[in-house]
């Protein structure tokens, strides 16, 4: 059930209490995986939380959560984020990149567009809240350097691995 309620605790609350209990998200790591993959861990009425893996090498396109504000924390080896604001998508000179450690909790607020990649040689993990429950996603591509909408998909329950 989607709803424009908003959770009481923040999402980043959330995130971090999750990682804080591996008994929550433990059994759902999809062990020896070469990619990417994500496993529905929690819903509520007002968000949704994912474990998402992520193996040496592998990565997500620029995207958006729609109307879903998100945060997410690094639980084990570390992620480097590209981001951007929507509202900016065509200036070139506009992207900037950081690296996201283990325990890390970085925020991806409506109308911003990130891109997640473990660039290192060990797998990393990742823990996703987004409230209201994520139900699409926007993609991107790159056109000679600007930023262009490329499709949307939805994501539901049972299509844990394509996102
Ligand atoms: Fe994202």
């Amino acid at each position: 059930m989607t709803s424009a309620a908003t959770p009481r605790m923040g999402l980043d609350h959330i995130a971090n209490e999750i990682a804080l209990h591996p008994r929550l998200w433990r059994r759902h790591i999809q062990r020896g995986a070469t990619h990417r993959w994500a496993s529905h861990i929690a819903v509520a009425s007002t968000y949704s939380a994912w474990l998402v893996g992520w193996p040496p090498g592998t990565g997500i396109a620029l995207h958006d959560h729609a109307e879903s504000d998100c945060a997410l924390r690094v639980v084990r080896g570390q992620l480097v984020e590209t981001g951007r604001d929507a509202r900016h998508a065509d200036d070139v000179e506009e992207p900037g990149w950081r690296v996201l450690p283990t325990g890390f909790v970085a925020r991806c607020r409506p109308g911003r567009i990130h891109a997640l990649a473990n660039l290192d040689d060990v797998p990393a993990l990742s823990i996703h809240v987004y409230s209201p429950v994520l139900r699409t996603m926007d993609f991107f591509r790159d056109d000679h350097g600007r930023v262009v909408a490329s499709r949307t998909e939805e994501v539901s329950d049972d299509r844990v691995s394509l996102w």
